[in-house]
């Protein structure tokens, strides 16, 4: 049996996805309600992650820490030997998580009278972090092909020629709708930026969740201007860490560096604690890529099971594999029922998903559902979807 067969109570462990349902989906109580909203995942993490804390724990000295040598080492062989992308250890710098490195980004590099581009939809907090920094967000919609998203490169283009653009947020692989960009789409994205001078912020936190066997291929590995991008991954999705708070931001450009580490300092910004660090070089490991290889065939079939099943019971639902990620992002506008109605409908059966506004004001007509559970879990989740729109 799979060691991701494992079933948990998560129930009173602070859990966002577990225990803050009643106060999001307002409801006097989300005890019987399976959660498949929040991306992480119901499993264990890697017990050599678990190790190498507890080994840190009996070390009973807990004064200030810094992100050693060490940690940059398994950060810059991690990226080299699973994506095939050579950096320095110097071209690191570390947040708690990639949500606020980017906005650490945006406040680095923008003014209040600046624009941000994001594309729609997209994670929340892409558009959310600019507005709530007074910075204007513009937004360029994909084209959607037989139900895959594509960049609308004209309309792009257009976009970045307005001065007041002065970063782009790229979701790379995409959340929601876990696109890869080929090597193709990188190369035009990373020159139509350079050509208007506007920074990209590369967001590759889902890059080691990659579904098909193929290599992530990080921007500014295959940019002409790699001095143009930060990155930003972490090992707290892949390992199902994002509790421990961990996140890198690598840039090639020594000035771009100090001036991320001033707008750090602005804030008193100490980087890892001490235990983010241990779980950093604990999972960029040779057991992290083994413990991958076991978790990829896992993630694969709960969400062709998933896949098939909704889509045989409900024909006028429609949902891409995803080329990454643990996300279906499911299309049901031939439904024709409203957001409102059938998010209620869902919580009625016993199930939380995330609605499809939530990642752009014009995707009402999908929903987003987490499959990182056991498969018991998703078949009754699946089973109650399934429930709700008959
Ligand atoms: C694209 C993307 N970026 C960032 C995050 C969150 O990153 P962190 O927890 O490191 O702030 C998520 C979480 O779902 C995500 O999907």
């Amino acid at each position: 049996m799979s060691h991701f067969n494992q079933t948990f109570n998560r129930k009173n462990t602070a859990s966002l996805k577990w225990d803050l349902m009643e106060k999001v989906y307002t409801i006097p109580d989300a005890s019987s309600i399976i959660p498949m909203w929040v991306a992480d995942m119901d499993f264990a993490a890697p017990s050599f992650i678990t190790e190498s804390l507890k080994a840190r724990l009996d070390f009973p000295l807990f004064g200030y820490t810094f992100e050693n040598e060490a940690c940059a080492t398994a950060v810059t062989s991690w990226v080299k030997r699973r994506h095939n992308w050579h950096i320095h250890n110097d071209d690191i710098m570390y947040h708690q998580g990639v949500v606020p490195a980017i906005a650490t980004i945006i406040e680095a590099f923008t003014t209040e009278d600046d624009a941000v581009i994001v594309n729609s939809p997209v994670y929340p907090p892409f558009f959310n972090i600019p507005r709530q920094l007074g910075r204007t967000v513009v937004s360029s919609p994909f084209i959607e092909k037989k139900g895959r998203l594509y960049f609308d490169f004209d309309h792009f283009e257009r976009l970045l020629q307005d001065d007041k653009v002065k970063i782009f947020v790229f979701c790379h692989p995409h959340n929601p709708a876990g696109r890869v960009w080929s090597q193709d789409e990188l190369v035009k994205i990373d020159a139509l930026c350079a050509a208007n001078n506007v920074l990209i912020i590369s967001d590759e936190i889902h890059c080691d969740l990659m579904l098909n066997g193929e290599q992530h291929i990080p921007l500014a590995k295959v940019s002409a201007t790699p001095d143009n991008i930060i990155t930003c991954m972490a090992p707290t999705k892949t390992f199902n860490i994002a509790g421990i708070q961990a996140s890198m931001m690598i840039t090639s450009d020594a000035k771009k560096r100090l001036k991320i580490q001033n707008t750090l300092a602005k804030h008193g910004q100490m980087g890892l604690n001490t235990f983010a660090i241990t779980a950093v070089q604990a999972a960029f490991s040779d057991a992290g890529i083994e413990w991958l290889n076991d978790l990829i065939p896992y993630l694969n079939a709960n969400l062709d099971y998933a896949i098939d099943t909704i889509e045989k019971a409900l024909p006028n639902i429609t949902i891409t594999k995803p080329d990454a990620t643990y996300l279906m992002w499911i299309d049901i506008r031939k439904t024709g029922i409203a957001e409102k109605e059938i998010m209620q409908k869902l919580l009625d059966a016993g199930v939380a998903l995330d609605p499809g506004t939530k990642y752009g004001a014009d995707f009402d007509g999908f929903l987003r559902m987490n499959i990182a559970c056991t498969r018991q879990t998703l078949e009754q989740g699946v089973e109650r979807f399934i429930k709700a729109f008959n």
